[in-house]
């Protein structure tokens, strides 16, 4: 396990078209390991990463929400792993505050379904289908986000997004 840089807005593989993944060999095996030890102990946590934000344009994210985190998918405890995902339904919608290690500094209100069916590949490549609300739910839009070149401000208003760019720490 090692721990990676996290790449910052402005870099252009946050919004590099990301590469489906063919086979999930020794070099994803390491690479999704990585990302999970740089989500847990990188030097700002966080509850998930996508591929890009650690310079590799692929189609994968970890994420591991909060120990402490409130609804149904508390049943999947530990770090999730999704490659090449696809969202395939959202419902309800819920305003939660978001940030972005990629974007230290700012965090926003950003409106999202409140539950999603995802489908992906596991790291052993079974196919998974998760249908889950709360905080993964949340951070699944997040990242699938970032595997589309977006980020959580590009869902709120323009004038806000505006200033709030502004205001992304670039040291
Ligand atoms: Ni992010």
């Amino acid at each position: 396990m090692a721990i990676l840089e996290v790449v910052k807005h402005g870099h252009p593989v946050l919004v590099e078209e990301v590469k489906h993944v063919e086979e999930i060999d020794d070099e994803i095996r390491t690479l999704i390991d990585d990302m999970i030890d740089t989500m847990r102990n990188g030097e700002t946590p966080a509850v998930g990463l996508a591929a890009p934000q650690v310079g590799r344009a692929m189609a994968l994210f970890v994420a591991e929400p909060p120990p402490d985190h409130e609804g149904e998918d508390a049943v999947y405890q530990g770090a999730v792993v999704l490659i090449n995902p696809e969202i395939v339904l959202g419902s309800g919608h819920t305003v939660v505050e978001e940030g972005c290690v990629s974007c230290p500094g700012i965090t926003a209100d950003v409106e999202r379904p409140a539950r999603v069916v995802i489908k992906g590949l596991d790291r052993d490549g079974n196919e998974v289908k998760l249908d889950v609300d709360g905080a993964l739910a949340r951070i699944f839009q997040h990242e699938v986000d970032h595997l589309m070149g977006k980020f959580f401000f590009d869902h709120i208003n323009p004038i806000k997004r505006q200033l709030l760019k502004s205001r992304i720490r670039r040291t």
